[in-house]
């Protein structure tokens, strides 16, 4: 039994192929102004072709597993989050396991949207405490690009979108300072339908037609304005609880990573809570929203640029389709 677990090591992906907000703007109407004021994305990264959120995983969790000095053989679980694995089944997990080269250790795929980094998170975070296992593997991984509706019908979430991966590595530390130091997570159904990719389901017969596809049911169909109202909402409430278990001001917060959907919704969060700019992560200017891997990725890119360093307070908070939403507390 381990009073804490801690991040042994972290790493992210993101494909080298750079969309700005004019490439899309010759695919549909739309404009780099309207996409950066109502979102923040300038740029975001999409897959060359045939690349899947195995490869984006696998090369993220590589750095994540040389950052903690361990070899993939070192692992015992793995965990990824995506909203948009290679096929209905298997798991990208197995996919992943097995483009790490090894076998036999449980491989669990997430399905928590946006929210499935911390759900990731909090699995890994209680079996390593409880002593199940000593060396998780958690990713987000996501290829958004091969799902969108490059359309005026498609715009409003097509802009938000991008590819990349997160990893880090969690396992057992000795400091009952430091380490993950609470996780909560919530969800709330009745919003199910207001973000959603409604086909191929189980619940058509067959899952998916020509009807569907002309109708655009393989696209993601979402209620703007609700999912904005919501996250914030939602995202102040679970801060302001995790402070409160901790026995912690913002003050006493070094880092605040929140998923990024949409810098206005971040704003939005930091300003009620009076998050210094050079506080707060806005790597959606670069990547667009890439879901469970939004907070790994910019996490990676914080700590390796010394931001986020030993004996830092980091606050993860994420909102997404379901709705589900939650937070994380770690200290370096
Ligand atoms: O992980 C969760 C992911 N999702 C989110 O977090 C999304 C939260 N919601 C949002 O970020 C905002 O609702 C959006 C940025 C998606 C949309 O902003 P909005 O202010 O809610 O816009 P809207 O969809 O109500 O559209 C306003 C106008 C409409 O035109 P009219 O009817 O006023 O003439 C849209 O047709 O903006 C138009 N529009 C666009 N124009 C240019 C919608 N998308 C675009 C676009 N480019 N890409």
């Amino acid at each position: 039994m381990s009073l804490r677990s801690k991040i042994l090591g972290t790493g992210r992906f993101v494909p080298e192929n750079v969309v700005t907000n004019e490439d899309l703007a010759k695919r549909f109407n739309t404009t780099d102004e309207w996409i950066q004021q109502r979102t923040g994305v300038k740029e975001r990264r999409y897959i060359l072709p045939g690349q899947g959120p195995a490869e984006l995983a696998e090369k993220a969790s590589r750095a994540a597993l040389e950052a903690a000095g361990l070899a993939p053989s070192d692992l015992d679980f793995i965990l990824v989050a995506t909203q948009t694995p290679e096929h209905q089944f298997p798991g990208t997990s197995c996919y992943l396991q097995a483009r790490l080269g090894i076998k036999g250790c449980p491989a669990l795929d997430v399905a928590c949207q946006c929210t499935g980094f911390l759900h990731g998170l909090a699995i890994a975070d209680a079996y390593v405490r409880t002593g199940a296992y000593k060396r998780i593997l958690v990713v987000g991984a996501e290829v958004h690009s091969t799902g969108l509706q490059f359309t005026d019908a498609g715009r409003h979430v097509t802009v938000l979108f991008g590819d990349g991966a997160g990893a880090v590595v969690v396992g057992a530390g000795d400091d009952p300072e430091r380490g993950i130091l609470s996780i909560e997570l919530h969800a709330d159904g009745s919003f199910a339908d207001d973000l959603t990719v409604p086909a191929p389901g189980s619940v058509f017969q067959p899952r998916i037609d020509a009807d569907m596809l002309a109708k655009g049911m393989h696209y993601p169909r979402m209620n703007g304005k609700v999912v904005f109202k919501e996250a914030v909402t939602s995202l102040i409430a679970t801060i302001k609880s995790t402070l409160a278990t901790n026995h912690l001001t913002i003050a006493d917060v070094d880092f605040f990573i929140p998923h990024q959907a949409n810098m206005r919704i971040n704003e939005a969060v930091a300003k009620e809570f009076g998050f210094g700019e050079g506080k707060v992560d806005h790597s959606i200017q670069r990547y667009g929203n890439c879901a469970a891997a939004s907070v790994p990725i910019a996490f990676d890119e914080h700590v390796r640029a010394g931001r986020i360093k030993p004996g830092s307070t980091v606050l993860f908070a994420t909102f997404a389709a379901g709705f589900t939403w939650g937070s994380a507390l770690l200290r370096m």
